[in-house]
């Protein structure tokens, strides 16, 4: 009798204290990741905008936009999990907008370009649809 209480409260314990179901637990037991994207790298340099003060911009943060270095709406399809930056520049300036989007600061290029894995990396060709 002693024998089956103990294999009963075993299965009590391992129902009680089952880890509760969260999208991540999920996706790790699937093998998928729920980790936004990698950006991809449409230019290993950056662009050169000039920019007016108060006017609402959209830095392209996933790479995929043809309108670099502006969203044109490409992560919505191709990379879910990113978005753009939205700023607003305080006066009328040029400003050299990062085109490998990696930079520290975005929007703004702050020469992380010119490390080993940008050089390294495959540059990405935007592709229809
Ligand atoms: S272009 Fe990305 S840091 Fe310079």
């Amino acid at each position: 009798m002693n024998r089956l209480v103990n294999k009963l409260d075993l299965k009590w314990v391992r129902f009680t204290f089952r880890p509760p179901w969260s999208p991540a637990t999920a996706a790790a037991k699937a093998g998928l990741s729920t980790l936004p994207p990698d950006p991809v790298v449409p230019s290993k340099k950056p662009f050169k905008a000039e920019l007016v003060g108060g006017k609402r911009y959209s830095w392209c943060a996933c790479g995929h936009s043809k309108k670099q270095p502006f969203c044109d709406g490409a992560h919505k399809t191709k990379a879910s999990g990113l978005s753009p930056l939205r700023f607003v520049p305080e006066k009328d300036a040029a400003a050299w907008l990062c085109g490998c989007k990696h930079t520290g600061n975005p929007p703004y290029c702050d020469g992380t370009h010119k490390q080993d894995f940008i050089a390294s990396a495959p540059l990405h060709e935007p592709t229809e649809s």
